[in-house]
């Protein structure tokens, strides 16, 4: 069976948007692929390495979605990346031949660097962000990896890596491949794009009448002063979110309420949060039961560790014969 492999980076709270654009795909993918599925916490140091305190939360909250998203860790192997040292060990190797050029070009590397002025990330470790990542996807010998089209520069690298790699020292790593599934853009409440860095998300975390309080506050066609002003949906970012969480049939009413002044703007978010809520309900019901019961968790994720480092200790001892790191005990 060919083998997936994914992760999250542990810096905030999961979103719809994370709910929508990832973990939805990821539990689908459970049912073609071997699935390997973590939390990059290591990865959170790159621009968060002067709070390393809030990665444990995070580690925590992302772990919890996993499951009340619907990953099956019968079926897929779920764990946290520092908890697998070998990672380490095959970036350290890595590292070795990487050229820097490859890394000073991936175009994340400086757009995060802009969008986070205010930190200083002129670090080895966040340049050398793109080799961490790809000892996390070569360690397991992933065919296929899920991400979003700003992460196909990083996969790039991978791949890159990979072939040098299998050239200087030995066929270890196949080439893996992104698996790009189109999904819609989700908005925040002020319709830019949904991330934690604009608070304008909505977390999985939030309790049922946060929720509804975000979509009562989002903003909607500023043509729509008055109720009886009429307005342009397409202008809506809570009509976006109909478009993804609505049917058919409801976008169409809200769509024609909204362009003939038929219904106002809460009239349009109160379908969108009954939606919501029917798509939250059973995720929100599986949180509580983790969190009550923080030891099921506990064995979970100590289960995926245990069948995650068998995997990671294989390759690794591959790469080491290769390299002739093969000396004593
Ligand atoms: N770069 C990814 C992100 O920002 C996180 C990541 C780290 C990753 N290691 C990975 C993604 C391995 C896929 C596979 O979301």
């Amino acid at each position: 069976m060919q083998r997936v492999l994914s992760e999250m980076q542990a810096s905030g709270k999961l979103h719809l948007g994370n709910l929508v654009g990832a973990l939805q795909n990821w539990v689908k993918l459970q049912e073609e692929y071997e699935c390997f599925y973590f939390v990059a916490d290591w990865h959170a140091l790159t621009t968060g390495y002067a709070h390393p305190e809030d990665i444990k939360s995070s580690t925590e909250d992302i772990l919890v979605n996993f499951i009340a998203a619907g990953l099956d860790p019968e079926r897929s192997t779920i764990f946290v990346q520092s908890k697998i040292l070998e990672h380490a060990e095959l970036h350290l190797l890595l590292s070795m031949v990487t050229p820097l050029g490859w890394l000073e070009r991936v175009p994340t590397y400086k757009e995060k660097k802009e969008e986070l002025k205010d930190r200083d990330l002129s670090m080895y470790g966040f340049l050398g962000y793109p080799v961490l990542q790809s000892a996390d996807i070569l360690i397991y010998r992933a065919n296929h990896v899920p991400v979003g089209v700003d992460q196909l520069p990083h996969l790039e690298i991978t791949r890159e890596i990979a072939r040098r790699f299998n050239h200087l020292y030995g066929e270890a790593f196949p080439e893996p491949e992104g698996l790009l599934t189109k999904f819609p853009k989700v908005p925040g409440t002020d319709g830019r794009k949904m991330s934690k860095s604009y608070e304008n998300a909505i977390y999985l975390s939030d309790p049922p009448d946060t929720m509804e309080q975000k979509v009562k506050t989002m903003k909607t066609d500023p043509a729509r002063m008055r109720r009886t002003d009429k307005g342009d949906p397409e202008k809506s970012p809570v009509f976006e979110l109909h478009k993804i969480f609505s049917s058919a049939e409801e976008q169409a009413e809200v769509a024609e309420g909204c362009r003939t002044a038929g219904i106002g703007c809460i009239d349009c978010k109160k379908v969108l949060i009954k939606n919501l809520f029917t798509v939250l309900e059973p995720i929100w019901e599986k949180r509580k039961a983790l969190i009550d019961n923080p030891s099921l968790l506990q064995k979970v994720v100590d289960a995926g560790t245990e069948r995650a480092r068998l995997v990671a200790q294989e390759t690794m001892r591959d790469v080491r014969s290769m390299m002739g790191f093969e000396w004593g005990q």
